[in-house]
């Protein structure tokens, strides 16, 4: 079969000279409804379960999802039970409508309401196929046969709703596959059932718009919706919905495009599960809505639980890079992501507004934390490695240490060809900087300063055996280079030297870092002591046990 693109026809949009919603700014969250329970459910493998069914609605409510749709009863007798257990068992709290689809039959109907008899409040949500398409090749049908079973549909309910006074009802109309509809036919449909329910004398009505099938750029989606708004009759007594599917990979910003157009509430599951590609997942739209300083209206703080929850009852993973609740999304392997990010972490302050480079939202507000923001890898440059060290360790490098650091890291990492984790880094550190060579480690010193002169008296070696080296200098780096120089004839000079005190978190309290030439070599150490001295004194020797390959014969003081 070819590759053969001229198969396809390109989506004709409607006119819309005067559209208006591109001016827009999207100020406050839509009415959100989660569908999770039906159209999620619908596309699942393996169906959920009642028990299943509970443990997503309870998260849903936990959320704050006021309108829920729970299952299509009528064609499902899991989804019959489950309704009738939300009612019996009073689960429902009192300010969250459950919402039912049935098709536009009379038995389904009549079974839905069944389903939903003691309800307090409920949403009787219809749906027939309008869209060009099915008439043609499914139906064989005409715009007056789907008007018509719109409204045969609509009276219906309306009939069934009136013998049923004990629960408040909220009437909502799809035209399936609007999308693939022309939009005189939609508004001929929904108008005709708009004029049966007649929300102007006070029945609520919801006119939901669904993409059941993306076949257009959200602008054009946006379009469809706008012109709808300008279109319908009794506007302002109903609320128009839409319902986008991902098809094309654009449910959010076509559902984000359509509030922009008019639309007052959105349908959607959380991580976008349903049929096909999935449906417009509401946990990116309601996050995309909180990092631009508006209140969505639901608590996503709980990421982790949402997402295990998710994942338990759909037996579906949460992609790792999936908006905001995925596994790396906070994470940055990038050098210049990672000194960024280390950078504007460092100068934000709590009462400010949120401005961290590659970081779009704080990641504690999803409970997540800034320990997992920096992973180092072979792509990691010094501002990760520093990072971590400093995050976990409380260790603070000087430049010209970090860039010789990194390299060792990144070595490693491309040796390993895997992850770093903290431990790691740090051990990599103590291996090349910090353990002392056998035999040079700093016994005791003594430091006597005589104006511009120092003189030290230091013992070196390992245990019991230890040497002691004396000379002087302008300062005790000095003074030990000279004894040193004195004691094996090398020639010894100080490229970079760095000592600092180190913050809370570490045992020691100072460090101090060298980087020698010895005999033309280069060799760095760095020492953690109690004090600055004994830091430096110490980072000098390993440096220079470092370039003396072979270990030294330990002389015995007696
Ligand atoms: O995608 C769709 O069109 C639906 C309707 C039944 C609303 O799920
Ligand atoms: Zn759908």
């Amino acid at each position: 079969m070819a590759f053969d693109h001229r198969k396809y026809q390109p989506f004709t949009p409607p006119a819309r000279p005067q559209r208006r919603w591109p001016d827009q700014v999207i100020g406050k969250a839509p009415h959100w409804c989660a569908v999770d329970l039906r159209d999620g459910n619908q596309a699942l493998v393996k169906p959920m379960t009642v028990a299943q069914k509970m443990r997503l609605f309870d998260l849903l409510v936990s959320i704050g999802f006021k309108e829920i749709e729970v299952g299509f009863p009528a064609a499902s007798q899991p989804d019959f039970d489950f309704v009738r257990a939300l009612i019996e068992q009073d689960r429902i709290p009192e300010d969250v409508t459950i919402q039912v689809l049935t098709q536009a039959r009379d038995e389904l109907i009549a079974r839905s309401f069944e389903a939903l008899r003691g309800a307090r409040r409920a949403v009787m949500h219809l749906y027939n196929s309008t869209s060009r398409t099915q008439r043609e090749r499914v139906f064989r049908m005409d715009v007056a046969g789907v008007r018509d079973i719109a409204v045969h549909g609509a009276q219906t309910v309306a009939r069934h709703a009136a013998a049923q006074p004990d629960t408040q009802w909220v009437f909502q109309y799809s035209p399936e596959s609007f999308t693939g509809t022309e939009l005189d036919v939609a508004a001929e449909v929904v108008n005709a059932v708009v004029d049966v329910w007649q929300p102007a004398q006070g029945q609520p009505v919801i006119i939901n718009l669904p993409a059941t099938v993306e076949v257009s750029s959200p602008n054009v989606f946006a379009d469809m919706v706008e012109w709808m708004n300008d279109n319908i009759v009794q506007r302002e007594h109903l609320q128009i919905s839409v319902h986008t599917h991902n098809d094309r990979g654009c449910a959010v910003a076509a559902a984000e495009l359509a509030v922009m157009a008019g639309a007052d509430r959105v349908e959607g599951t959380l991580m976008g599960n349903g049929e096909r590609t999935g449906n417009m997942d509401l946990v990116t739209m309601a996050m995309n809505l909180y990092s631009q300083g508006v209140d969505p209206r639901l608590n996503l703080a709980n990421m982790r639980e949402i997402t295990e929850t998710v994942e338990a009852v759909t037996e579906i993973s949460t992609h790792p890079r999936h908006p905001y609740a995925g596994e790396l999304v906070f994470t940055a392997f990038s050098g210049s992501h990672q000194d960024a990010i280390r950078k504007c972490l460092v100068s934000q302050q709590p009462d400010e507004p949120w401005d961290v480079a590659y970081l779009p939202i704080d990641p504690r507000d999803l409970g997540r934390r800034y320990e997992e923001v920096v992973r180092i890898n072979s792509q990691s440059g010094k501002g990760g490695v520093l990072h971590v060290l400093e995050r976990d360790f409380g260790i603070t490098l000087p430049r010209w240490l970090q860039i010789e650091f990194s390299r060792v890291v990144q070595r490693q990492a491309e040796e390993s060809a895997g992850e770093l984790d903290g431990a790691a880094i740090h051990a990599l550190f103590e291996t090349h900087y910090l353990n002392a060579p056998v035999n040079w480690q700093l016994q005791g010193y003594d430091v006597r300063r005589d104006g511009d002169t120092v003189e030290a008296s230091i013992r070196v070696g390992n245990g019991a055996v230890a040497e002691q080296l004396t000379a002087s200098g302008k300062g005790v780096v000095d003074a030990l280079v000279s004894a040193l120089e004195a004691r094996a004839g090398q020639r010894i000079a100080v490229e970079s030297f760095d000592e600092m005190a180190l913050g809370e978190g570490t045992r020691a309290s100072a460090m101090a870092c060298v980087r020698m030439q010895v005999d033309g070599e280069i060799f760095s150490a760095a020492a953690l002591a109690d004090d600055t001295t004994s830091a430096t004194l110490q980072a000098v020797l390993s440096a220079v046990g470092r370039a003396t390959a072979a270990p030294r014969q330990a002389v015995a003081v007696g």
